[in-house]
């Protein structure tokens, strides 16, 4: 099974990477962005979780395929992002990554469209108030390339603890960030991106343990060639699995948290 993890190269040539590319109608290429949607999937499917009379809620999706192939096999999904004139002034709907309307969910023709309206329900929802009206509503939540746009590194982790109030028990949470690989001192912390030290990852691991959730974190990285290799501004090379954010390279870490039966 997935565990919350960094290294990712040998990933793109297993056979679940290649299943979940396959139900997210997209070619393979080593881009990180595919790795945070297969690894999402992934880590849900194989936690029985894509099913029917599974209630899944999504925050950030923009314009994902993840809503849409979870719909198709039967989960009921609430999927959330910004406010649209808030998502426009942090430049997501310029850059065609929020969906204006429940179809833009769904236009990959991933789940049949009938299905797809019984399904699926797409809401307003700031990830900085999580409302109380999701608390204990879902068996899974997640997220990919979202809670690093919250404000802060603080934003972030607070975003991690609370998120969790919204499972069941026994649900789980999976949500994919950007990760420090250059330094655990110093780190990017503006208004519309932050990178996650090691720190600031084992200090959420802290409390999450301390409320009784579960997750162990694989810090390893990678040293394979695709891995080694850090894109750069404009970020156009087909290899995209570190990048430079700055002066530190970050990669994506996926995370898992599971929340016991009792
Ligand atoms: C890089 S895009 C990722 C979109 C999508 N998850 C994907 O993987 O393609 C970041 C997303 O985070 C959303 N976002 C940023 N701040 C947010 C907030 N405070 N609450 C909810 N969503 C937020 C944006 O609207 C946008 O959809």
């Amino acid at each position: 099974m997935l565990g919350s993890q960094l290294c990712k190269e040998t990933d793109f040539s297993s056979a679940w990477f290649i299943h979940a590319c396959g139900k997210l109608n997209e070619g393979m290429r080593f881009h990180r962005k595919l790795w945070e949607w297969c690894y999402i999937y992934e880590a849900l499917r194989e936690r029985s979780m894509l099913m029917p009379f599974k209630r899944g809620l999504g925050f950030g999706v923009g314009k994902e395929p993840l809503t849409a192939a979870f719909a198709a096999l039967g989960s009921e999904i609430v999927a959330t992002d910004l406010d649209v004139e808030l998502a426009k002034a942090q430049g997501w709907v310029d850059t065609n990554q929020h969906a204006l309307s429940l179809t833009d969910l769904n236009d990959r023709g991933l789940c049949d469209p009938y299905q797809f309206q019984n399904l699926v329900t797409y809401e307003t929802a700031n990830m900085n108030q999580i409302s109380e009206s999701y608390t204990g509503q879902f068996d899974y939540t997640w997220s990919s390339c979202s809670f690093e746009h919250l404000g802060s590194i603080e934003h972030g982790k607070r975003f991690i603890v609370n998120q969790m109030k919204c499972l069941r028990p026994g649900g789980v949470a999976v949500h994919t960030t950007e990760f420090n690989l250059t330094s655990d001192e110093h780190t990017l912390e503006a208004d519309i991106l932050v990178i996650f030290r090691k720190r600031d990852i084992e200090a959420m691991v802290a409390e999450l343990s301390e409320e009784g959730y579960r997750i162990t974190v694989d810090y390893t990285a990678g040293t394979g060639p695709f891995e080694s290799y850090v894109d750069i501004p404009p970020y156009t090379n087909p290899v995209h699995l570190r990048l430079l954010l700055g002066q530190y390279v970050s990669t994506s870490i996926g995370l898992i948290i599971e929340k016991p039966l009792a």
